[in-house]
């Protein structure tokens, strides 16, 4: 039986990279997919393309910083699908400002979207699952999310450590309601829109990977499908790291 049989799931930043990935995994496993983005062509042109190959999905704009919109897009769901159980808060940014590495610029739009989006996010789509069966959150952090990196990404350390902690939180309070929430931590994958690391970096980090190579999207996207369906019943306000053992050093 697929392993997302019948679910209902929004995945953010679903129109490329991991949440692409993702939002195609949970529709061949059954699931009823929103993907959510504020890349309008690509986020539609994933979309039709998993419902030409004969799987559910749609895709509408949410931008992930505005409570609004997350009102409406959630309510607009559970309006259509009758309820929602998994929520995916894939969408971020990367990225430092060289020439001003210590303004407030950066820093505010890293915080905005990776952490108060999943914040947000978290706020509503929880609003929704208690108003069901419960349901399960997955919130995307990052290995800058458990151990530091250099001056330049502080910023997106913060917003990535703000992500994992967020996670537990949610997860003891609403644990009683049945909605779990987790958090996937990838390490080195292929690079984020506007991502700063060229070749150079990238190859110096793999040599600090203990398996000696960057990670496929869909490795992750395997991670987050297991902690979303009913497999990991029992698990919640845990930290799943899927970087080729980078962490465990
Ligand atoms: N690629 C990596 O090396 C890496 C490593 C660890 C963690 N991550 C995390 O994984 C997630 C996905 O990364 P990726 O590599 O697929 O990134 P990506 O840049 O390929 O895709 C991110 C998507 O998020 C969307 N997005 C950006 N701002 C948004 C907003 N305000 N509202 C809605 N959507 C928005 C973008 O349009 C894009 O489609 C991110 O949270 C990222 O921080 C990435």
């Amino acid at each position: 039986m697929p392993r997302l049989e019948g679910k209902i799931a929004i995945v953010t930043g679903a129109a490329r990279g991991m949440g692409e990935v993702e939002a195609r995994l949970f529709a061949e496993e059954g699931a009823t997919v929103v993907l959510c983005d504020v890349s309008d062509d690509a986020g539609q042109r994933v979309a039709d393309d998993i419902v030409s190959s004969g799987r559910a999905a749609e895709y509408v704009r949410l931008n992930v910083t505005d409570e609004d919109n997350w009102r409406q897009v959630i309510g607009d769901a559970v309006a259509k699908y009758g309820r929602l159980d998994i929520l995916v808060n894939n969408a971020g940014i990367s990225g430092y400002d060289e020439e001003d590495n210590l303004g407030t610029t950066t820093w505010d739009r890293l915080l905005d979207i990776n952490a108060k989006g999943v914040f947000l996010g978290m706020k509503h789509a929880i609003g929704a699952m208690e108003q069901g069966d419960g349901g399960s959150i997955v919130n995307i952090s990052s290995i800058s999310g458990i151990v530091g990196q250099d001056f330049l990404h502080m910023g997106y350390n913060a917003s990535k450590g703000a992500v994992r902690l967020m996670t537990k939180s949610a997860a003891i309070r609403w644990a009683e309601a049945g909605i779990r929430v987790n958090s996937v931590h990838p390490g080195l994958m292929p690079p984020m829109a506007g991502s700063s690391a060229n070749s150079e970096t990238r190859n110096s980090m793999m040599t600090n990977v203990p398996m000696k190579r960057a990670g496929r999207r869909e490795e992750v996207a395997y991670a987050v499908l297991f902690l979303a369906s009913d497999e990991a019943s029992y698990i919640t306000g845990a930290e799943l790291v899927v970087d080729g053992g980078f962490t465990a050093q």
